[in-house]
């Protein structure tokens, strides 16, 4: 397994195998909502879609499929281990109308050639939302769409309440937190969206699992495990208090016979066309 060591600071995730395992099973999760998002957002056949920190091409392959085989989808990442995967799982599934690009998406150039943008769970890892929103409008054709989604991780929650998955989460908030990233950027984007002079349509939805639905367990565990290594440089938790090894197991016990009702975050979309007066 490759060792992260190097993670980039700006990207508290880093980018280890086990990481780009978790992006992908993350991803079921929320996929039926991001193309209900996608699609309110207008993606239909034969549009060129950009998407903006695309990682293993789960957005990429939902985007993909609402373009068609005669629109194209170009998906671009800082990371090439991620693309690498994005690429293999694109070619092995037909979408022969993807490429990859990795660029970080501030250098990237070239926006005008699409009529769409779009992008999931990477506003918040920018240091300044709005202004990447409004760098990347600027850039793009008049009438282009730029659509994104993201998470409000302070609406995750059970009831009745499981203390230690409310710990943990607690924990990846305060991360994100201290290093100057909201975690609770899906409640944000209409802000977001109107400093970058957007007029957003908005659109959410909430996952609910009863039941003891592990695979939550599994989330928070991986995020936690991809998170280690800064939440302890950051004092919010050592490895002993976490327990990493132990963890999805103590979840699970702690939810029992799976009485508890688990509301997965918020997921929120975003969406405007460049080129819109938007009237104060
Ligand atoms: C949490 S992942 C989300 C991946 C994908 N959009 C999804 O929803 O499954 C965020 C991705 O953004 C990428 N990323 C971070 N900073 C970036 C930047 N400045 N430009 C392009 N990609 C970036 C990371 O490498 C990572 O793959």
């Amino acid at each position: 397994m490759r060792n992260d060591e190097n993670r980039d600071p700006a990207y508290v995730l880093g980018h280890s195998e086990r990481e780009l395992a978790r992006l992908e099973r993350q991803a079921g999760f929320f996929a039926d909502m991001t193309r209900d998002i996608l699609l309110r957002a207008g993606l239909k056949p034969g549009m060129r879609v950009l998407d903006v920190g695309c990682g293993v091409g789960d957005v990429t392959a939902i985007a993909a499929d609402l373009v068609g085989p005669s629109g194209g989808v170009l998906g671009i990442d800082i990371s090439a281990e991620a693309l690498a995967i994005a690429d293999e799982r694109m070619r092995a599934a037909g979408r022969g109308q993807v490429r990859f690009t990795a660029t970080p998406l501030e250098a990237f150039e070239g926006l005008d050639g699409f009529d769409a943008v779009i992008g999931r769970f990477i506003l918040v890892h920018m240091a300044d939302p709005a202004a990447v929103l409004s760098s990347l409008a600027s850039r793009a054709r008049n009438g282009a769409t730029i659509a994104f989604i993201e998470m409000d991780m302070s609406t995750a929650t059970a009831i009745p309440p499981l203390p230690l998955l409310a710990a943990n989460i607690g924990r990846i908030i305060e991360l994100y937190r201290k290093v100057g990233r909201q975690m609770d950027m899906g409640s944000h984007l209409f802000a977001a969206y109107r400093a970058a002079g957007l007029a957003p349509q908005l659109a959410g939805f909430t996952r609910i699992a009863g039941g003891g639905e592990e695979a939550g367990f599994e989330f928070v565990t991986e995020s936690v495990r991809s998170l280690m290594p800064v939440m302890g440089k950051l004092g919010i938790a050592t490895p002993e208090e976490i327990g990493i090894d132990t963890l999805q197991a103590r979840l699970i016990a702690e939810a029992g016979t799976g009485e508890h009702c688990i509301f997965y975050p918020r997921l929120v979309g975003a969406w405007a066309t460049t080129g819109t007066v938007v009237t104060k």
